[in-house]
């Protein structure tokens, strides 16, 4: 299985505050059936620059390298960008995707989308310089009338949900039915802590399997590595 949306790394963000914080996480996510991890800081365009991103990730990355990393996930570096209203225009936005592959998590606005931002979208799927993933869509469902997803999916952009999505009595009937429907493209854990927001990728596997069963599992990790040109050799 695949994660395809942490804050594992140490000290970057809001999310895991320490190596011992992100070594116990990545142990978690291990036990969980999770053989690849992709590391999404957040990346917000208003308060810092793509290279101070980078660089910032990569003294975090090089910091957790130094550990004795076997038998945990292989980590893939990528980001959550937030969206902003000219995001298609960003010339260094490939720099942004995960790994080598050109992929692009987009954290959208928390609030009903204008006309514009639905625009921006689709000019930036469209473009057909990035993939558009939108980070853990179950958060904006009661922003948005039905046919904004409608619009979005056929614009070509991709949609992700956090693994908890499945994991409430209320919210795992919706998650099932938009799984069953094709609304849900990748999952990811979205952990950032060891209390508050641990990974939960374990359970959302198990309520998958036991109501698609274990080939709607297997058809999602496959995808998601197609998504992220990867095999499923691990490499830690
Ligand atoms: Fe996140």
């Amino acid at each position: 299985m695949i994660d395809f949306h942490s804050h594992i790394l140490p000290g970057v963000d809001d999310g895991s505050s320490s190596v011992e914080e992100s070594l116990k996480l990545l142990s978690l996510l291990s036990e969980q059936g999770v053989d690849t991890v992709v590391a999404t800081p957040h990346f917000y365009p208003d308060r810092m620059s793509v290279e101070d991103f980078l660089k910032r990730r990569e003294a975090a990355y090089k910091k957790l390298c130094e550990c004795d990393l076997t038998g945990l996930p292989q980590i893939i570096l990528g980001a959550e960008v937030k969206f902003y209203d000219s995001i298609s225009r960003l010339g260094e936005l490939e720099l942004l995707c995960a790994g080598d592959s050109k992929t692009l998590l987009l954290e959208m606005p928390f609030s009903r989308w204008s006309e514009m931002t639905l625009k921006e979208v689709a000019a930036l799927s469209r473009s057909g310089r990035v993939t558009v993933v939108l980070a853990h869509i179950e958060r904006y469902l009661s922003f948005q009338t039905p046919d904004v997803w409608e619009r979005i999916l056929d614009s070509g952009v991709l949609t992700q949900v956090n693994a908890s999505f499945f994991c409430g009595y209320f919210k795992k009937r919706k998650a099932l039915n938009m799984l069953a429907s094709g609304m849900i493209n990748v999952i990811g854990s979205d952990c950032h802590n060891l209390t508050s927001r641990q990974p939960q990728i374990g359970k959302a596997s198990e309520v998958i399997r036991k109501h698609f069963g274990p080939e709607c599992l297997d058809y999602i990790s496959e995808f998601t590595r197609e998504l992220l040109c990867v095999s499923n050799k691990k490499v830690n």
